[in-house]
């Protein structure tokens, strides 16, 4: 089989998981695995959080548009996107520009599990109860749905494999 070359680009609400499956993805295709939230974070030195803190919301967003167009003259990156990214600044247009994007859609009561154990390093979740997490999840997956709705590829499940994704590819 010829070495697949376009990045592949994972999209999808926090909780989703984009950077289990992203890592297992590139492993499995021998490409290089990035993982946005990651990388800013070493870029600007700084948690996520911190960002959010000392920048504003607008300000990590404007990092996220710049590393996606950053992509542009890169290949072989499967790529984890944070679950706002697809939806500023036109992003979506950006990621299907610098590859495959792949929606990974879970149910939003899934989402809400996993997030309710995993809100601590996340500044627009972090100090909210178990119902107000249902309610953010619910009213944000519907806002966001027109972005993610527009990625390449879906995947839909409460419980995404690898062989998911690689099916759809
Ligand atoms: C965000 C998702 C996070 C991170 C930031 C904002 C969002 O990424 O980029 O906290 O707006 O949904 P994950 O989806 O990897 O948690």
């Amino acid at each position: 089989m010829q070495k697949r070359r376009k990045n592949i680009v994972l999209v999808g609400f926090m909780g989703s998981g984009k950077s289990t499956l992203g890592k297992q993805l590139a492993k499995k295709l021998s490409m290089t695995y990035v993982d946005m939230d990651l990388e800013i974070e070493r870029n600007e030195a700084m948690s996520i959080s911190e960002i959010f803190e000392l920048h504003g919301e607008k300000y990590f967003r404007s990092l996220e548009t710049e590393m996606l167009k950053s992509f542009r003259s890169k290949d072989t990156l499967v790529i984890s996107t944070g679950g706002g990214a697809p939806c500023f600044n036109n992003n979506i247009d950006v990621i299907n520009e610098v590859g495959d994007s792949v929606y990974l859609k879970v149910p939003n009561t899934e989402l809400r599990n996993r997030l309710i154990v995993g809100k601590a390093t996340r500044p627009l979740i972090a100090k909210m109860n178990e119902t107000e997490l249902m309610a953010f999840v619910d009213a944000s997956v519907q806002k966001r749905e027109e972005f993610y709705a527009q990625c390449k590829h879906t995947v839909n499940s409460s419980n995404i494999t690898l062989q998911d994704i690689l099916t759809v590819l």
